[in-house]
């Protein structure tokens, strides 16, 4: 059975997307066949590997509105292992458009059934939000991945994503687990940066990646490529912090890692300053 993993974070610029796609490709590299879900409106994971929004008529919102099955909105992409879901512009109005339809939360974990054993991973990004569409996705994951940026006001809103996590649990989907906690843009210079990294395993423990990602350049030049960074420099820092990433991944399946002690959704802490 695959692993579905969800790439959530309702604040925007995180590094959902670029991880998503970095992850994906990095885990298709080595071999593993591999989905990536694009769950958010702005289609920036279709673009990030190469497949232009404007061409494509079967996406996550004609799922998620029943017209097409999730097999039919599968495409190929350059890289063996690899598949996307594309999105599109469309899904914006997705959320309102399923207000009224039963069991909107799993439209996507009933949808997606019949091809999860096909896959090793799939990934989810998601939107910047915490509304249905996000909903969907955690409902129909195994864990969530959560990217911080290290920066000011990084563990802003962290509070109430675990507390989401926690009604996903509660309501829709208890076997929901946190994959783990990615710095993002992470740079070594700034005392900050290590502030935040350090603060954020003072609450989450091991459930953090000991891999950082680091703030890179190529990283953010590869999508007006419509390449994943791998593909795009496979030599440059960011490359390799998403290869080692994805080894983590590799890992904590084979392994696991210890449960956060606390009660996730007591943190708010953190929350508003780093
Ligand atoms: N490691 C990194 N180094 C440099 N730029 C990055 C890095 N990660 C993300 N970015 C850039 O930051 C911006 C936000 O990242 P993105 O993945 O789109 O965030 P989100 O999906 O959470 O909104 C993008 O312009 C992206 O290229
Ligand atoms: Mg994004």
């Amino acid at each position: 059975m695959g692993k579905v993993i969800a790439v959530a974070n309702q604040k925007g610029g995180v590094g959902k997307t670029t991880t998503a796609v970095n992850l994906a490709t990095s885990l298709a590299a080595v071999e593993r066949s591999t989905l990536l879900v694009d769950f958010d409106p702005q289609a920036n994971c279709s673009s990030g590997v190469g497949i232009d929004p404007r061409t494509v008529t079967a996406s996550s919102y004609e799922i998620l509105v029943g017209a097409v099955s999730f097999e039919d909105a599968i495409r190929t992409t350059e890289m063996p292992f690899l598949d996307l879901v594309p999105s599109h512009i469309n899904l914006v109005g997705a959320e309102i458009e399923m207000v009224d339809v039963p069991d909107r939360e799993r439209i996507l974990r009933n949808a997606m059934l019949p091809v999860k054993d096909r896959y090793d991973f799939i990934i989810i990004d998601c939107p910047p939000s915490l509304g249905l569409l996000t909903l969907n996705a955690l409902t129909a994951s195994d864990s969530v991945l959560i990217p911080v940026q290290a920066e000011y006001f990084a563990l802003e809103g962290l509070g109430q994503l675990l507390n989401t996590i926690k009604l996903v649990r509660q309501h829709l989907n208890d076997d929901l687990d946190i994959e783990g906690v990615l710095v993002t843009m992470f740079d070594v210079r700034l005392r900050l940066a290590n502030q935040v990294a350090n603060e954020l395993r003072r609450y989450f423990g091991d459930k953090v990646f000991n891999t950082l990602i680091q703030r890179n350049v190529r990283v953010s030049e590869a999508p007006s490529f419509g390449r994943p960074v791998l593909l795009y420099d496979a030599t440059s820092v960011g490359a390799r912090n998403y290869i080692a990433l994805a080894r983590e991944v590799l890992k904590r399946q084979l392994h696991g890692t210890d449960q956060v002690p606390t009660d996730l959704a007591s943190f708010s802490a953190g929350d508003g300053h780093a």
